[in-house]
C-alpha cells in the first residue's frame, strides 16, 4: 500500500531525503483529532447529498471514530514517513476500514482540509489562552487588592518620577491584558470562517453542500471565495500578531518583577519556587522563569516575521510553503500557553518588600511636580511654577538639603506663594491621595477600579 494520497501518476519513489523534508507529520500531527472531526462532517455531507451510500457512511464514520479513539489516547503509528496528517487519517481509516476509505476524499482536497483543521485548533486553543489570560488577570488583581496601601515611586525613564499605588501599577497589566483578549477574539472572529468543500482551488462539479459541512464543524460561516479559502493564512498571521504583542506585555511585566526583585530594588521577593540557584554562587536566587519569559517573546515575534516572510511573495491559491505556518503557529501557541499559568502562579506568591519600597518614597524630588501643581493652584502660571522648583530642586541639589529641611523663608526666596503647608506635600500617601483625575491613582479612583474589575469577572467570569 502506497501511503500518499497521489501515487498514481508517479513512477519512481519519492527521493529518501526529499520525502523526509517534504513530511509535515513531526508538527502538523496536533491537527489529528481535528482532521478526524473534519472528516465526520464530510462523511455525514457526502451521505445527505446521495455522493456515498447509507453503509458507506456507517462503515466510515465508524472507522474514523476509531481513529480518533486511537489519537485521543495517544495511540499513533510513527512506523512508516508519513507525508501529513491527512494522511495519516486517511490511511489509518484505510487500515481499519479498506477500501472504502477512498471515499473520504469524496470532493475534498487537503488545500482546504488544513485550513479548516488549523483553524478548528486555533478556535480552541485561543480559547484556552484567553482563560489563562483571566487567570492571570485574577491573580493580577488579587496582588493589587492585598496590597492596596502600598505607595511605590512611579518611573520615567527609569528614574524616579511621580509616586503611585502599587495596585495602580498592577491595574496597568490588566488594562493591557484586556486588550490581549480583545485581539485574540476579534482573530478568532474572523478565523471562524469554514474552507471546506472548495476542492482544491476552485470548487467541485460534484454534489456537495458546504453550509452542512461549516455547520457540522461549528463554524459560523462559509468562506465566499474557493481561491481565498485555499489561500488565506491571514487567521494565522492575525493570531500570531495577537500572540506577539502578548507576549510583548507578559516580558515587560516579567522585566519589571526582575528589576523589582534585583537586589537594588529588593521591592519584591519571589517564590523560590520559580527561581533558580547558580552551581557555582551559593547564595544565589535567580528570577530565570522570569527571564525565560522576557527571553521567549524573541521566538514569539520571530515567528510571527516567519509567517509574514513566507507569505509575502506567493502567488495564489495554495503554496506548499504555506505547511509551514503550522510549525510557526503551534511553536508561538505552545510558549505562550506555557508561561500564562506560570506567571499567575509567580503572582500569587510574591511578597512585597514594604520597607524597601517606603524607603524609596524618602527622595523627595517624587514630590517636585505636586510642589509644582501646588504653587499653579497658588496663581502661578506653569512655566512660573516650573522653574521655582527647578531652582529649589538645584538648591537643595548644592546645599546636600532635603526639601523638607529648606526653611520657608528660603522658599518664598523661590516663590512667594510658599506657604509653611507646603511640607505637607511631601509624602506618598498624600501624593497619591490628590491624583484624582480620571483614570489617575488616588486611592478612591483605584479602589473604584479594582472593584469594577472584580464586578466584571464575577458577573461574567472574563
Ligand atoms: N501538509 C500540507 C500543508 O500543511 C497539506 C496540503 C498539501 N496539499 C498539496 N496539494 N500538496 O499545507
Amino acid at each position: 500500500m502506497t501511503n500518499k494520497l497521489w501515487g498514481g501518476r508517479f513512477k519512481k519513489k519519492t527521493d529518501k531525503d526529499t520525502e523526509e523534508f517534504l513530511s509535515s507529520f513531526s508538527y502538523d500531527i496536533a491537527l489529528a483529532a481535528y482532521d478526524c472531526m473534519a472528516g465526520l462532517a464530510h462523511v455525514k455531507m457526502l451521505a445527505k447529498t446521495g455522493m456515498i451510500k447509507a453503509a458507506e457512511k456507517k462503515a466510515l464514520l465508524k472507522g474514523l471514530n476509531l481513529v480518533l479513539a486511537d489519537i485521543k489516547a495517544g495511540k499513533f503509528d510513527f512506523d512508516e514517513p508519513w507525508e501529513d496528517v491527512h494522511t495519516y487519517v486517511q490511511q489509518i481509516l484505510k487500515e481499519k476500514v479498506g477500501d472504502v476509505a477512498d471515499k473520504l476524499h469524496i470532493a475534498r482536497s487537503r488545500n482546504g482540509l488544513v485550513s479548516a483543521d488549523t483553524r478548528l485548533l486555533c478556535k480552541t486553543d485561543v480559547a484556552k489562552i484567553i482563560t489563562q489570560i483571566n487567570n492571570l488577570q485574577k491573580s493580577i488583581l488579587a496582588s493589587a487588592k492585598d496590597n492596596k496601601h502600598i505607595v511605590m515611586p512611579g518611573y520615567t525613564h527609569m528614574k524616579h518620577a511621580q509616586p503611585v499605588l502599587y495596585a495602580h501599577y498592577m491595574l496597568a497589566y490588566m488594562e493591557m491584558l484586556e486588550r490581549d483578549k480583545g485581539r485574540l477574539a476579534n482573530a478568532i472572529e474572523r478565523a471562524d470562517a469554514s474552507p471546506l468543500g472548495v476542492g482544491a482551488i476552485c470548487g467541485s462539479s460534484l454534489h456537495i453542500d458546504r453550509e452542512m459541512l461549516s455547520d457540522e464543524m461549528g463554524f459560523s460561516r462559509v468562506m465566499q471565495n474557493s481561491i481565498d479559502a485555499v489561500s488565506d493564512r491571514d487567521f494565522v498571521l492575525e493570531i500570531l500578531a495577537a500572540l506577539s504583542i502578548l507576549s510583548m506585555h507578559l516580558s515587560r511585566l516579567s522585566e519589571d518583577f526582575i528589576i523589582f526583585s534585583s537586589d537594588e530594588f529588593n521591592f519584591l521577593d519571589l517564590d523560590e519556587a520559580f527561581c533558580t540557584g547558580s552551581s557555582m554562587m551559593p547564595h544565589k536566587k535567580n528570577p530565570d522563569a522570569l527571564e525565560l519569559i522576557r527571553g521567549e517573546s524573541a521566538e514569539v515575534y520571530g515567528n510571527l516575521m516567519s509567517a509574514l516572510t513566507m507569505m509575502k511573495g506567493l502567488p495564489l491559491s495554495y503554496n506548499r510553503d504555506m505547511q509551514l505556518d503550522k510549525k510557526f503557529l503551534f511553536n508561538s501557541l505552545g510558549i505562550v500557553k506555557k508561561e500564562l499559568p506560570i506567571l499567575e502562579k509567580l503572582i500569587r506568591s510574591m511578597q512585597i518588600n514594604k520597607s524597601a519600597v517606603a524607603r524609596q518614597l524618602a527622595d523627595e524630588f517624587l514630590y517636585a511636580t505636586d510642589i509644582s501643581e501646588y504653587l499653579m493652584k497658588k496663581g502661578l502660571s506653569h512655566s512660573q511654577a516650573h522653574e521655582a522648583v527647578g531652582k529649589l530642586v538645584f538648591y537643595c541639589l548644592q546645599n546636600k538639603e532635603r526639601i523638607s529641611q529648606v526653611k520657608i523663608e528660603t522658599l518664598k526666596g523661590f516663590s512667594n506663594k510658599f506657604d509653611p503647608n507646603v511640607y505637607q506635600l511631601l509624602n506618598g500617601t498624600t501624593s497619591v491621595r490628590f491624583k484624582y483625575s480620571a483614570g489617575g491613582t488616588s486611592p478612591v479612583i483605584v479602589m473604584k477600579a479594582i472593584r469594577s474589575w472584580e464586578k466584571k469577572f464575577k458577573t461574567t467570569g472574563k
